[in-house]
């Protein structure tokens, strides 16, 4: 509904070169009770008037001097960038030659000189009543266009914070801190940009690879927490995290959690075919399931682990300088070594006390 407020308080603009015809108008305006009149007789100044103004109808005369009628519907056109102009054109009764020319410069219709006071006024509520309306629909379109977008956003926001959640809830049962996951979100996209990922596939991977040990919620606390070295069917288990890790996350079509299932199921296979859970080989192997792998493996080993103490800094490089093209692609282990302080650096800036490296560290057996 449009409030009679607000048909009288429309920016209404009246333009004639003869003084009698704006006196008269703006007469029949004032006695209607409509607030809000502009009168300009230089039809010279009337375009930067309409753009200052921004009027929600002109009342419009053909003949002047300088620009006439018609020159400034064009101009009128340029500036609303439409079609659409709130234009009502003053003319004789029976010219109605100047009628279609008129309208078919944009005019949206006629007030007949002489002025009749109830014609006017019925056609410029008409038309206003057009224009309003028209107004409340176009911004209406903006709002509802702002609101998608920002759902939108907000979608994607709340996705990420899930995935960020499930992992951490993962990593909660054998890590002290969910500090991990971010740190493996850090080092993969930062191993994923030197090795010349795009930046929406580094960004990507910034986002799923912290999902990589999700399937480990499905491992018992007996196995994932036990102290020492695992026995051969509590490694079996072990294992699953991967295939687990992948049935979380399956049937899902989003670039997102495809992505993220990939690296679940592929961040424990190895280049030189040795690794699980589907023994497969170098460049099978997709490349974040790669990428994953090494900076998995250099965060577990500087780290605290139920069965392990976190290594120092130099053990960690000698160990994964030992696996290039055993473990690790080549190409992406030479990258990670070239680059070592700057992964050391990540490590450092987001570890918690339990990760710090003690005086009198332990290897484990498997290392010493
Ligand atoms: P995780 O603790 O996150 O370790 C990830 C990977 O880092 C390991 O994958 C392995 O490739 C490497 N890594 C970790 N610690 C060492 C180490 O002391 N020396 C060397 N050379 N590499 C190491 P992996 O072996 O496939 O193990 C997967 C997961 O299984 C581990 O994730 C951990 O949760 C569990 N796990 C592995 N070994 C043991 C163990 O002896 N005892 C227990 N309780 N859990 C184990
Ligand atoms: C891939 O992009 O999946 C293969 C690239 C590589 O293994 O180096
Ligand atoms: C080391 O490099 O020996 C230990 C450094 C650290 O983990 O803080
Ligand atoms: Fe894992
Ligand atoms: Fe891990």
């Amino acid at each position: 509904m449009i409030s009679e407020q607000k048909i009288l308080n429309a920016r209404i603009m009246i333009i004639d070169d003869n003084q009698s015809n704006v006196d008269l108008l703006k007469d029949i305006l004032a006695t209607e009770g409509f607030t809000s009149v502009l009168c300009l007789t230089d039809s010279r100044k009337a375009k930067n008037m309409y753009i200052a103004y921004d009027p929600e109808i002109v009342l419009l005369d053909i003949n002047m001097p300088y620009f006439d009628g018609y020159d400034l519907l064009e101009q009128f056109r340029d500036i609303e960038q439409s079609s659409y102009i709130p234009v009502l054109v003053l003319t004789a009764l029976r010219d109605n030659k100047t009628r279609i020319k008129a309208l078919k410069a944009g005019a949206q219709d006629f007030l007949t000189k002489p002025f009749d006071n109830v014609e006017t006024i019925t056609r410029i509520r008409n038309l206003l009543t057009v224009r309003i309306l028209h107004n409340q629909v176009k911004n209406q379109n903006t709002i509802l266009e702002k609101k998608v977008q920002e759902r939108t956003i907000e979608l994607k926001e709340t996705r990420l914070e899930i995935i960020h959640r499930l992992g951490r809830a993962a990593e909660y049962k054998d890590n002290e801190t969910g500090a991990h996951i971010i740190r493996i979100g850090k080092m993969s996209s930062l191993l994923g940009k030197l090795s010349g990922m795009s930046e929406e596939q580094v960004d990507l991977l910034l986002n799923t690879s912290p999902m990589h040990d999700i399937g480990k919620i499905g491992i018992p606390d007996s196995v994932l927490l036990k102290p020492g070295k695992l026995d051969a069917e509590e490694w079996k288990t072990m294992k699953k995290h991967t295939t687990i890790g992948a049935s979380l996350l399956d049937g899902q079509k989003s670039g997102l959690i495809i992505s993220a299932r990939q690296i679940a199921l592929t961040h424990h296979e190895k280049w030189d075919g040795t690794g699980y859970p589907n023994g497969k080989k170098g460049k099978e192997i997709p490349f974040e399931g790669q990428i994953v792998g090494i900076v998995d493996v250099f965060d577990a080993l500087t780290s605290k682990r139920p069965y392990k103490d976190p290594y120092p800094m130099e053990k960690a490089l000698s160990i994964i300088k030992q696996e290039r093209g055993r473990h690790f692609n080549p190409e992406l282990t030479d990258l990670f070594i070239k680059h070592f302080h700057s992964f050391v650096s990540i490590k450092k800036a987001l570890s918690s006390e339990n990760d710090i490296v003690p005086e009198n560290f332990i290897l484990s057996e498997r290392d010493r």
